[in-house]
């Protein structure tokens, strides 16, 4: 079923805020900036140090309502994670987990863990490279993410194609581009680690290692690596002290003039949505061959239209989900947790400092190469800002508040193969 612009609710409306939504209330905008403009007079003429939860959202108290300002879920530390009724958690199955995230055997030819794509003993949990690498014989068209905060999102991936961290994982692992693992032979690999026998039957309850519970174990992981003793988190918390002034100039931009919190809003800075914000089309993206094969390779498993496939001259995003011209060009939103050290960013990562992503959003966003689809779906929300440098150096500033403790898991002394004599023929076969 491809979701209409009219149909009430498909999986891409949990959002607060939908793009229909928006072109309602453009009618409205004149008045909605007025307002906003005259909020940001009043609030800056209090010159006041406490935290304020300065917002373009801010309504104003008393006088005729304005109907139509936007309101968008304000920043605020993360909540504690919830782990899913079917995948709860508990400290052994994080622990099996990690030893999982770092052993390479789980990959066809024993060569890629989730750490290599994902370097936890870098404290990035993502590679700095502009694109992935992938299964040897393979390359990546897209930046690795970083796995902060992966807890958070509705969708994972750039295009949203998982709908839960266990099944991004199994993607992981089994895909041609990343793994590339058979799981009939994960098992018969994790049965022959006596160690691993023993972990996954205190933690499961099973004789055998399960490639699902494998499965369970790693996302379980993953779910605990959460930002920590986060600057800004503390100046809501009422701290006055913990970010710089420029910082809490960045923040009123961020919110104001800037508007960026139309799309990164709510605890996660991010709406959990998806925008075609223009990014431009990585420089060998049409030249490496390589890439031209695992991206097309994709499309075609996709089911994505010949004339789409010939093509092939930028990465559609959601559209290689939703066959939905309006959707070409969109990704979703990432989170701007922890970027001082998830560089270089975007989905392709093209922009290396986030002063050039600063730079970007003030032109406007980008053209989208001049390709006329791709003009079309990009987002009406990003316009030229006209920010000063030293506005734009306060923007950088603000997002350097919302990096925590880095977290770095070493990697970790992995159990070895041995034959193990009690193995039965069991598992999922
Ligand atoms: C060969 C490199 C590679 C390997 C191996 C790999 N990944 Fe990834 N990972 C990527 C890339 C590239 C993306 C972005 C994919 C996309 O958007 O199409 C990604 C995306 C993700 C995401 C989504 C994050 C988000 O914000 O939505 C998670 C979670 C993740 N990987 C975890 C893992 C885990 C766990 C493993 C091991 C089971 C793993 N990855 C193995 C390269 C890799
Ligand atoms: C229309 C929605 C929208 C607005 C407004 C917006 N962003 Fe974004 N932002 C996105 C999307 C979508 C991406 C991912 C784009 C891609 O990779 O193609 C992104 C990516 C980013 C990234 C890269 C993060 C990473 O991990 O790679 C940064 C940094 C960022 N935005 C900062 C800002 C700032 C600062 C503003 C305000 C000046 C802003 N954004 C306004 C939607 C938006």
């Amino acid at each position: 079923m491809t979701p209409s612009p009219t149909s009430p609710k498909t999986p891409w409306d949990q959002k607060p805020l939908t793009q229909r939504d928006l072109a309602i209330l453009v009618g409205a905008v004149g008045v909605v900036l007025l307002a906003i403009v005259g909020t940001f007079v009043l609030l800056a003429s209090k010159t006041t140090d406490k935290p304020t939860q300065v917002a373009a959202t801010t309504a104003p108290t008393g006088g005729t309502p304005v109907a139509a300002e936007p309101e968008y879920p304000p920043l605020a530390a993360l909540p504690p994670v919830s782990f899913p009724l079917d995948n709860p958690y508990s400290d052994a199955k994080a622990e099996l987990g990690k030893l999982l995230y770092f052993d390479p055997r789980m990959s066809g030819d024993g060569s890629t863990s989730c750490n290599s794509c994902h370097p936890a003993n870098d404290g990035s949990w993502a590679i700095g490279s502009p694109m992935s690498f992938g299964y040897p014989g393979t390359t990546h068209w897209r930046n690795s993410q970083t796995v902060y905060n992966v807890a958070y999102y509705l969708r994972l991936n750039w295009d949203g194609s998982a709908t839960s961290i266990e099944k991004q994982n199994n993607g992981a692992w089994t895909g041609t581009v990343a793994g590339n693992l058979d799981t009939a032979m994960a098992e018969e690999r994790l049965a022959q680690i006596p160690e691993y026998a023993r972990l996954f039957k205190e933690v499961f309850g099973t004789d055998y290692p399960l490639y699902g519970d494998a499965i369970k174990a790693v996302a379980t992981f993953q779910r605990t690596i959460v930002s920590q003793n986060v600057p800004f988190d503390a100046y809501l918390n009422g701290d006055a002290n913990a970010i710089s002034s420029e910082a809490k100039q960045g923040y009123e931009l961020f919110t104001g003039k800037a508007n960026c919190i139309a799309c990164h809003n709510g605890p996660l800075v991010s709406d959990n949505s998806f925008h075609n914000t223009g990014v431009p089309t990585a420089p060998d993206f049409q030249t490496n061959a390589l890439r031209q094969i695992t991206v097309r390779w994709q499309y075609w498993n996709r089911g994505v239209p010949e004339d789409e496939y010939a093509a092939m001259n930028a990465d559609l995003g959601l559209y290689y989900i939703t066959k939905l011209d309006s959707d070409k060009g969109k990704f979703r939103t990432p989170s701007l947790r922890e970027l001082c050290y998830t560089a270089p960013y975007m989905h392709n990562g093209v922009f290396t400092t986030l002063e050039e992503v600063v730079a970007f959003y003030n032109a406007g966003g980008g053209d989208p190469n001049g390709s006329a689809a791709l003009t079309t779906s990009k987002d009406p929300l990003l316009q030229p800002l006209n920010l000063g440098e030293q506005e734009q150096a306060a923007l950088v500033a603000f997002m350097q508040s919302l990096c925590g403790d880095k977290i770095i898991v070493e990697q970790p002394e992995l159990p070895e193969y041995e034959v193990w004599p009690g193995v039965t023929l069991g598992g999922s076969r």
